[in-house]
């Protein structure tokens, strides 16, 4: 029985220290790298493609990377929760030595807004998002504005502390986030006359809805977005800037606890001027959408109105104790 018990605690024993040997490699060699394949491209942009890009921007990057003085050099993200540890974003204006712009190749940014792989292998983290879904004509828009002579991306040297990802964020980016492909071919988006498909492009490639609107960031499915755990049925927990605990609500069209029984007008007011339909305002991390136009968002409204119901009551969730 002893000599048992001595095994058994000569195995746990051995188990214990390569868990350890493992926990120990995690933390000290940090956030994996890989090989890094960019395509060779140089995005020919004119006017009309930096305007989008400028527009894009709005909507997707500059919540992250645009600073005080109005220009792409990253911050601090504050709103980053807690359990991932500290982290800026980074400089993405054209300085040649400080701003990734100013370092990148054309072909080295579309593959990191792609892939999710920076210039030398390292990953970068899921709360930097990732576009795989993205049209070739919005994604070469948005590098021929990084490149432009628009305020916001001229050189700045502006420098920040090196990130201090937690031991969870490591893991995290050993066993469940891992580079996306690269497309082997083109994509281009549906028209915008084909409302439902063009909505869909817009709310899960372009604008990215779906991500905050489902479930929970760790089941998001980056590459079939609607097989996406509680597609677009809310509840997903996110901080606002102090720290309070705001759900994503329900957009799915369930009449009690979604926007089923919304007009296409009262959806357009919330998410362009973040105006509810009982007249309170749409709270922090959702921003208005004042960028799309109403024909945009009405193609949004035309693709959440053909997805399937989901009955999630996020008021509910506020009623939780430890909230
Ligand atoms: C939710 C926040 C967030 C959004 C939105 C976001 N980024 Fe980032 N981005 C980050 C963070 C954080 C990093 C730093 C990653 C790291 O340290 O590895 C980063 C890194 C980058 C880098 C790599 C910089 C380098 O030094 O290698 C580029 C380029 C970039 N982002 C461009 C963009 C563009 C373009 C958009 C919009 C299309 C965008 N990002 C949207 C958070 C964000
Ligand atoms: C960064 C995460 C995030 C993104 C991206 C986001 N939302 Fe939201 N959204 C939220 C949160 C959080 C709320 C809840 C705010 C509140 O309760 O005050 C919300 C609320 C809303 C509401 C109000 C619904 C209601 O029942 O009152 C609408 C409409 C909406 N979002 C539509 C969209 C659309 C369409 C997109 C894409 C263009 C989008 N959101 C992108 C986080 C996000």
């Amino acid at each position: 029985m002893k000599r048992a018990l001595k095994i058994v605690g000569i195995i746990l024993g051995i188990l214990v220290g390569i868990v350890g040997l493992a926990a120990a490699y995690i933390q000290f060699s940090g956030i994996p790298s890989y090989e890094v394949h960019p395509p060779d491209l140089k995005v020919q942009g004119d006017s009309a493609m930096v305007a989008e890009g400028k527009r894009l921007a709005s909507m997707v990057c500059n919540q992250c990377h645009l600073s005080e003085n109005g220009k792409l050099e990253g911050k601090y993200m504050q709103d980053l929760p807690e359990m991932f540890g500290k982290v800026w974003t980074a400089n993405i204006t054209q300085h040649e030595k400080y701003g990734a712009t100013g370092r990148y190749s054309d072909g080295e940014l579309a593959y990191l807004l792609r892939t999710g792989i920076k210039r030398d292998g390292g990953y970068a983290p899921p709360w930097m998002p990732k576009f795989p879904h993205l049209s070739d004509q919005d994604l070469h828009s948005v590098i021929a504005y990084l490149r432009s002579d628009a305020p916001e991306v001229q050189p700045s040297d502006k420098v920040h502390p090196a990130s201090q990802p937690s031991f969870f964020a490591k893991f995290l980016c050993r066993v469940a986030f891992k580079p996306l492909p690269y497309p082997t071919a083109p994509i281009i988006a549906p028209p915008i006359t084909d409302k439902v498909a063009y909505g869909k492009y817009l709310a899960t490639a372009k604008v990215d809805c779906y991500a905050c609107h489902s479930h929970d960031f760790e089941t998001t499915d980056i590459m079939v977005p609607e097989n996406t755990p509680g597609y677009f049925g809310g509840g997903n927990a996110m901080p606002d800037l102090d720290g309070n605990i705001i759900y994503t609500r329900n957009l799915t069209p369930d009449k009690e606890t979604g926007i089923g029984n919304w007009t296409e007008e009262q959806f357009i007011k919330a998410l362009k001027f973040g105006m509810r339909p009982n007249n309170q305002m749409v709270r922090y991390p959702m921003v208005p959408h004042g960028a799309l136009s109403d024909e945009e968002a009405s193609t949004i409204w035309a693709y959440l109105q053909s997805i399937p119901a989901i009955k999630n009551d996020v008021d509910k969730l506020y009623d939780k104790p430890n909230n």
